[in-house]
Parts: C-alpha cells; sequence; structure tokens
C-alpha cells in the first residue's frame, strides 16, 4: 500500500505562477486592506467593492498556470498517496493534474447564496450585484472570508493526523484555525517545509527545512524521499 503524503499548500505556491501572496503584498490588494475586501465585515460595508475584487482575482488565476511545484506533486502521486490541503483558492492544483484537492478557503470558481452555502454554481462570470441565487440571494464568491467558520477544518484535521509524511509549503502560517493544521501530524513521521523565507519563531524545529522557492522545493523534496 502507497504511503499518504500529505501537503498544506499557502499562497507560496501559486507565487511563481504570477499570482501574489498575501504577506508580500504587505497585506493591500491593489490598495484595499486586505480585511476590506477579504471579511464577512468588509461585504456587508461595501460588496461592490468585494465583488470587483473577486471578479478580478478569478481573471487573474484563470489566466494563470500551474507551475513546477505544483506538477511535481501531482507526480508524486505515482509513488504515494498524496492528499492536498490549500488555503489557496485558485485551482492550479487540479489543473497540474492532482486527484484528491481540499480548499479550506473555498473556490475561485464557485459561486454560492448568501444566505446557503450549500446553494453553488460555477463562477464562471462576474458576478454584479443584483445577481440572485435561487433563494432569492445576492451570488457571493464560494470563499471563506474572515469572521466565518472554517466547514473542512475537521476533514482536514484527520487528514493530517494520519499522515506518513508531511509537507508544507509557502505559507506564513499566520492564519488560524488553517495554521494549526502545521502542528497536528504524529511526531515520529518525517515532515518538509519549503519557504524561502521560513519565519522566526516558529516551533518547525520537528521539520526538514526546504529554504527556496516552492518550485526548486518540490524537486529536492522529491530527492529527499527517493534517498529516504
Ligand atoms: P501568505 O501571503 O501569508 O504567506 C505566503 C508565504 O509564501 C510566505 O511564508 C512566503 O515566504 C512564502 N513564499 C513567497 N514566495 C514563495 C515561493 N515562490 N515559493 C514558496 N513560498 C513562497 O499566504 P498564506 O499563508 O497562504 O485567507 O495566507 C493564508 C491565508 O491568509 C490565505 O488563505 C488568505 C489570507 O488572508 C483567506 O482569504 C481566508
Amino acid at each position: 500500500m502507497k504511503k499518504k503524503l500529505v501537503v498544506l499548500t499557502g499562497a507560496g505556491i501559486s507565487a511563481e505562477s504570477g499570482l501574489a501572496t498575501f504577506r508580500d503584498a504587505g497585506g493591500l490588494w491593489e490598495g484595499h486592506d486586505v480585511m476590506q475586501v477579504a471579511s464577512l465585515d468588509g461585504w456587508y460595508l461595501n460588496p461592490a467593492l468585494v465583488l470587483e475584487f473577486y471578479n478580478m482575482r478569478r481573471k487573474a488565476a484563470q489566466q494563470a498556470m500551474p507551475n513546477a511545484a505544483h506538477l511535481g506533486l501531482a507526480s508524486l502521486e505515482a509513488d504515494y498517496d498524496v492528499y492536498i490541503i490549500t488555503q489557496n483558492v485558485d485551482d492550479l492544483h487540479e489543473r497540474a493534474g492532482s486527484s484528491k484537492v481540499m480548499h479550506l478557503h473555498g473556490k475561485l470558481n464557485e459561486m454560492r447564496s448568501s444566505k446557503d452555502e450549500f446553494i453553488c454554481a460555477p463562477y464562471i462570470q462576474d458576478i454584479r450585484l443584483g445577481d440572485l441565487a435561487p433563494d432569492g440571494s445576492q451570488w457571493r464568491p464560494n470563499i471563506v472570508w474572515f469572521g466565518e467558520a472554517v466547514p473542512l477544518m475537521n476533514q482536514a484535521a484527520s487528514w493530517v493526523s494520519e499522515a506518513d509524511i508531511f509537507v508544507v509549503i509557502g505559507t506564513s502560517l499566520q492564519v488560524y484555525p488553517a495554521a494549526g493544521l502545521a502542528f497536528m501530524a504524529a511526531p515520529e513521521i518525517p515532515k518538509f517545509l519549503i519557504d524561502p523565507a521560513v519565519e522566526e519563531g516558529y516551533n518547525m524545529s520537528d521539520f526538514n527545512i526546504i529554504r527556496t522557492k516552492a518550485a526548486e522545493g518540490v524537486e529536492k523534496l522529491n530527492e529527499h524521499l527517493k534517498n529516504a
């Protein structure tokens, strides 16, 4: 039976595809504070701005291509049972060919009713104010905003706790509850952290640190796993 390799990814894995990370953009998106455009409060205050922001991000994600890191993780499926938990809302893991991808913070290619998270539809053209879901409420992107629960958290925690190998790539681990997943793997298993700027102060002492960008880091990970 193949070993279970669980990967937690963040914005850093899509950086080499041309999609900006959050912290590297100084917490600003096109001059807007992240909390204005990625929180429930922001949505209530200025839904038109929030829709414009996600309409833009959806197009950027669509135009981006998976990079060598996404592709490298997909190719690991030949030897491992790979589970990817991503905080990213782009679909670059899927487009690279990964078969088991969980989107903790939602997806940019789906929209949902603003009243009922289970009423969803493909998000294939811009959402405008006044575009209504079948329940009569405004369509909104199917993104988990600050101020909202993370419905897939329990399932993600169980994937991590069952891992035989655990890898964290390109996340600043500043946003909870997702960041807590980095510390939920069994103590004895091999763990790897790929990030060119590992922050001081994290207790990552049981991780093998690969201090490079994601594409090169996944290549190095492959070598480590082959030699292990
Ligand atoms: P951040 O922007 O906080 O962190 C990005 C991480 O990627 C940093 O640690 C960078 O050092 C690293 N990085 C930058 N370039 C890289 C590269 N080429 N290869 C590998 N790593 C690189 O992004 P996240 O941790 O993903 O949530 O942010 C977590 C959440 O905060 C997001 O999902 C989003 C945001 O607010 C919501 O929208 C709910």
